[in-house]
């Protein structure tokens, strides 16, 4: 008789005991969406700080203050004043042909991007020297990889204006770096940027000195590239 009670109670006992598991498995599913919850809640504050990040970076003005406003856009119209000299824009022309002397004349003997595609080497004439270290006055400048931008990235600092070269170097499709500071590399470790110091002959150099033209440069990569209007 207690036996069949107690059997009796069993079906009973058994859905206590599902009620019950089930119970926990909700909770835990409960606690799953809270995670979940607590997941999405991250990852949109981690988008929104990266949204935030990338609204710095596309318009730098947002974090700084106007006096870094200024220094940035100040240090940039010396940048440009750099890269409009005869010593870099020689390279840097608007259309396929290098210019030469401080008037900037179209290079003589045809020399342009076809020509060394045709197998003239730039560095045929163009030595990793000036030529007044090999003892020849007047003759062809030089430093190392002497040659043309890409055709596919010409980086034009012929008749550009300041605003229009410092956009030029913020946008990674016109420049060929993905962010500033490989701008700031360059200009500190590339043989051509100190060959514009170093021109040989009477050429002149660069309206600022070298370390001035870099910081200037530091200056304007620190204020995330802010442009002059
Ligand atoms: C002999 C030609 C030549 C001269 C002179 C020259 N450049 Fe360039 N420049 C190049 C070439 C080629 C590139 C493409 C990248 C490379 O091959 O280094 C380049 C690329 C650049 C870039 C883009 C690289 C980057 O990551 O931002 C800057 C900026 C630049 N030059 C600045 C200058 C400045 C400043 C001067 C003058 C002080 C100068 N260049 C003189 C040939 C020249
Ligand atoms: C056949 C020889 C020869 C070849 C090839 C040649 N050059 Fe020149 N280049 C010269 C001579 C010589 C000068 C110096 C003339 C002068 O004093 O301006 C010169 C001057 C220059 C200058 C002027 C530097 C300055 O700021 O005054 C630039 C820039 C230049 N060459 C770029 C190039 C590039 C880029 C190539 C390859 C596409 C090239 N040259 C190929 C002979 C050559």
């Amino acid at each position: 008789m207690e036996t069949i009670r107690r059997l009796s109670t069993f079906p009973g006992l058994l859905l206590v005991v599902a009620l019950a598991f089930f119970a926990v498995v909700a909770v835990a599913e409960e606690g799953d969406d809270d995670i979940a919850d607590a997941t999405q809640q991250g990852v949109d504050a981690a988008e929104s700080v990266e949204s935030q990040i990338a609204d710095t970076v596309e318009s730098p003005e947002k974090r700084l203050t106007p006096e870094e406003v200024e220094a940035g856009q100040e240090a940039f119209l010396d940048i440009a004043e750099v890269l409009k000299s005869p010593r870099c824009m020689n390279c840097h022309p608007a259309g396929n042909k290098p210019l030469q002397t401080d008037e900037s004349r179209p290079h003589a003997l045809a020399v342009s991007h076809e020509s060394t595609e045709a197998g003239l080497e730039c560095a045929t004439c163009h030595r990793e020297q000036n030529s007044e270290a090999w003892g020849v006055e007047g003759g062809p400048p030089g430093a190392p990889h002497w040659g043309l931008p890409p055709r596919d990235m010409p980086m034009v600092f012929e008749g550009r204006t300041p605003q229009q070269l410092c956009e030029q170097l913020k946008d990674p499709t016109m420049s060929g770096h993905e962010d500033l500071g490989e701008f700031l590399h360059h200009v500190k470790h590339d043989k051509l940027v100190h060959w514009g110091w170093e021109p040989g002959g009477d050429r002149t150099t660069p309206p600022l000195s070298y370390e001035e033209f870099v910081e200037a440069s530091r200056i304007w990569v620190e204020s995330g590239g802010v442009c002059p209007e």
